[in-house]
């Protein structure tokens, strides 16, 4: 049932509309012929649609319509007038009426206009519910986790994220350095604006300025055309900068002026530009010592440091272990279409006892490499390989028709991941575990190398030869 209030001086016009919104019986109409009465009447009731006359004395339907809006934003206000008055009628939609009638009307106009009110009124409605359906299920990244550490970050993580505030979070690798990054911007006023996440260890150090601020065609050979840069892109949401370590000296420069003034310049030109944006680092090296030996700048150390959160290792709380293993076995469960119900006592004992150099990333493999596995209804220690075996061996087994019946970008990620995997197990096996000379002979930079290695949860010692050549 929808509600309508009709507000007229002149008792006629409401009799007449009157009986024709009563027409419809799903419109319930209330009458109101004493504009001062309207404050009284809202405080009691809230209406769908409100047809308001435009001169009356006591108030005219300028103020009606202000009034109503400001108690209830989402009500549809339409302005009645007498052809002499349709510049004020304009001026009211303009200020927020949905549309204006013009005295005398014919009935058909009366019930277009309000049911194209109650149509808008519903999709409003109903663009509010989707929007808050999608922020429920892709905003909030759960960061899985009871212990007292745990617990305290979440708070730091709460209270930081309302603020503008640069952020360092540090932490070893797979601790979920990015998560809290996506977790920090997701809780922000900024949260409907983009997250940029840039790594710094990949990029290589020519294009690392052009990405990052983005070129004028013609800077250089090669800019075929102008290229809008990450930090654009970025504006009023936040920038990720993660590894942090491996930016070159004189990106340093070019971002501390960044951070202090808002100011860079698009390469090849040589106009200023601004950007407000809330900027996250992160990484897991330690940036003290790289101080130390000259290699990260320590103004940029402190303009970044401004708060910092640091991510404890898997080890210092263990106690989580048992909650993130069932986070992860549902999570594959349903990636995989299995249905583990459970871990033995055997495998989380295990589990339980060892060290995770690689954290939560190289436990969230190994329940993945497990669920992929296991054939029962629980996982048990033999489903999964002996410690730190990369998870070759079990993408080996994996059946690739399932691959094209999954979501896209989780087939995508899968065989990419697959793909580094194997790839790199050769390349460090051809060069003994030599991550610099593997890393020469891919073509790849070295940081960019280490980084593969500890997301594919494999270790530079396993390829060691022990056996005398
Ligand atoms: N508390 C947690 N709850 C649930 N999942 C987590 C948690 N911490 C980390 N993860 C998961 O572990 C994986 C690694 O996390 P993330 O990429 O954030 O680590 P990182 O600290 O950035 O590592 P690196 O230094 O190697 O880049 C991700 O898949 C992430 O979702
Ligand atoms: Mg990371």
């Amino acid at each position: 049932m929808s509600s309508i209030l009709a507000l007229d001086d002149e008792q006629d016009m409401l009799a007449l509309l009157g009986r024709i919104i009563s027409e419809k019986s799903s419109h319930e109409l209330t009458t109101l012929g004493d504009p001062q009465q309207l404050s009284q009447l809202l405080e009691q009731k809230s209406f769908d649609v409100v047809l308001t006359d435009l001169k009356m004395p006591g108030k005219n339907g300028m103020q009606v319509l202000e009034e109503v809006k400001q108690k209830s934003p989402r009500t549809a206000v339409i302005i009645m007038t007498a052809y002499g008055t349709i510049e004020s009628a304009l001026q009211a939609t303009r200020k927020g009426a949905f549309d204006y009638i013009t005295k005398p009307f014919r009935k058909e106009r009366i019930l277009h206009v309000v049911e194209q009110a109650l149509n808008w009124q519903r999709l409003q409605q109903e663009n509010i519910q989707l929007r808050q359906k999608l922020e429920e299920t892709t905003t909030l990244p759960t960061l899985v986790g009871s212990t007292r550490l745990m617990q305290s970050l979440c708070d730091q993580i709460q209270k930081v994220a309302k603020t503008s505030a640069t952020v360092l979070i540090t932490g070893d690798s797979g601790t979920g350095k990015e998560l809290v990054a996506r977790a920090l911007h997701a809780q922000s006023l900024r949260s409907s604006r983009q997250f940029i996440p840039i790594d710094c260890s990949t990029i290589p150090e020519s294009i690392i300025e052009s990405e990052l601020f983005g070129h004028v065609k013609g800077s250089f050979t090669g800019a075929i055309r102008n290229k809008k840069g990450l930090v654009e892109e970025a504006n009023h949401g936040t920038l990720f900068l993660d590894e942090i370590a491996d930016l070159n000296p004189s990106m340093q420069v070019k971002l501390l002026r960044l951070l202090q003034e808002g100011e860079y310049k698009v390469v090849g030109s040589n106009a200023i530009s601004k950007a407000d944006i809330r900027f996250i680092a992160a990484t897991n090296q330690n940036l003290a010592e790289k101080i130390k030996n000259g290699e990260f700048r320590e103004d940029l150390f402190y303009r970044l440091n401004v708060i910092n959160i640091r991510l404890p290792s898997l080890v210092e709380r263990k106690d989580d272990i048992p909650l993130l293993v069932s986070h992860f076995l549902d999570k594959y469960n349903s990636l995989y279409g299995k249905n583990i119900k459970k871990v033995s006592a055997e495998l989380m004992q295990d589990m339980l006892g060892r060290d995770w150099p690689g954290n939560v990333r190289e436990l969230e493999h190994t329940i993945e490499r497990g669920v992929i596995m296991a054939s029962g209804e629980s996982l048990e220690l033999s489903d999964i390989s002996a410690g730190g075996t990369p998870p070759k061996s079990a993408a080996h087994e994996f059946d690739d028709s399932e691959l094209f019946s999954m979501p896209f970008k989780e087939a995508k990620d899968m065989l990419i991941d697959r793909f580094h995997s194997e790839y790199l197990s050769r390349v460090l096996s051809r060069n003994a575990g030599n991550v610099s000379k593997a890393a020469r002979e891919s073509g790849l930079k070295r940081q960019y190398l280490h980084r593969l290695m500890r997301e594919t949860s494999l270790e530079s010692k396993s390829f060691k030869r022990n056996d005398p050549e």
